[in-house]
């Protein structure tokens, strides 16, 4: 299981101090989430935030965009050191142009889908993508609380892939209230990365508990 701590939930006044930590930790990769207030009623930061971070990580950047015209800034996004750029399916009316152009700049390829979007539409493009990320809240905060369908809709995607043979299975990626709790059942419902801030960040011991949700 790849595990992603978001970086939302991090002290945004000692960034450095929490990268360092996080990477002394069990953690596979850093998730990374861009909002601009248009398509999420939130604002979090932006591409020079993502420079300062990448100059002091030592993990793969796993960059998460809420934004509108998500395809307006893949090349500015690559430059800032994103390995991973997934962008929403509700704002790429050509998502697979867009799935095309990331690949194409050098970054894995992702597309995530809010809690009120089905899997089924994402059929045509799981052959090309490296990454689907289910949104288990509706996007634009952390600290929410865990959607219950989303271990339907994992299940279902899971089982889309398998019916549909792709050459490479994308990963499938849970964001949204993640925690120890519920963690093992979306593995066993074929979830194989796991975003999480508030039930990383807001413990005594992030460590400690980055190493708990390895060991599931
Ligand atoms: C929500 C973001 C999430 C968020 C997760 O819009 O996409 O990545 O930071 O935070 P928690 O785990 O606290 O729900
Ligand atoms: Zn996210």
């Amino acid at each position: 299981m790849i595990l992603s701590p978001s970086v939302l939930s991090a002290d945004f006044a000692n960034l450095q101090n929490d990268i360092e930590m996080l990477n002394n930790s069990k953690c596979d990769w850093l998730h990374i989430d861009i909002m601009d207030g248009v398509f999420v009623p939130n604002i979090s930061f932006g591409i020079p935030v993502l420079k300062s971070i990448k100059k002091h990580s030592n993990k793969i950047l796993d960059v998460h965009l809420m934004i509108v015209e998500p395809e307006k800034w893949i090349s500015e996004f690559r430059d800032a050191g994103a390995d991973i750029l997934t962008v929403h399916y509700e704002c790429s009316p050509h998502l697979h142009r867009t799935i095309d152009a990331i690949k194409k700049s050098g970054m894995k390829a992702g597309v995530a889908i809010n809690p009120h979007t089905p899997v089924s539409v994402l059929e045509e493009i799981l052959s090309e993508v490296d990454l689907i990320l289910v949104m288990s809240v509706n996007p634009g905060f952390g600290g929410q609380t865990f959607i219950e369908n989303t271990y339907n809709k994992v299940l279902s995607l899971s089982k889309l892939i398998d019916s549909k043979n792709t050459k490479t299975r994308p990963i499938i990626q849970v964001d949204g209230g993640v925690n120890l709790d519920n963690a093992s059942k979306l593995i066993s419902s074929g979830a194989n990365a796991l975003v999480a801030g508030n039930s990383i960040f807001n413990t005594k011991n992030p460590i400690d508990v980055i190493s708990e949700f390895k060991s599931i």
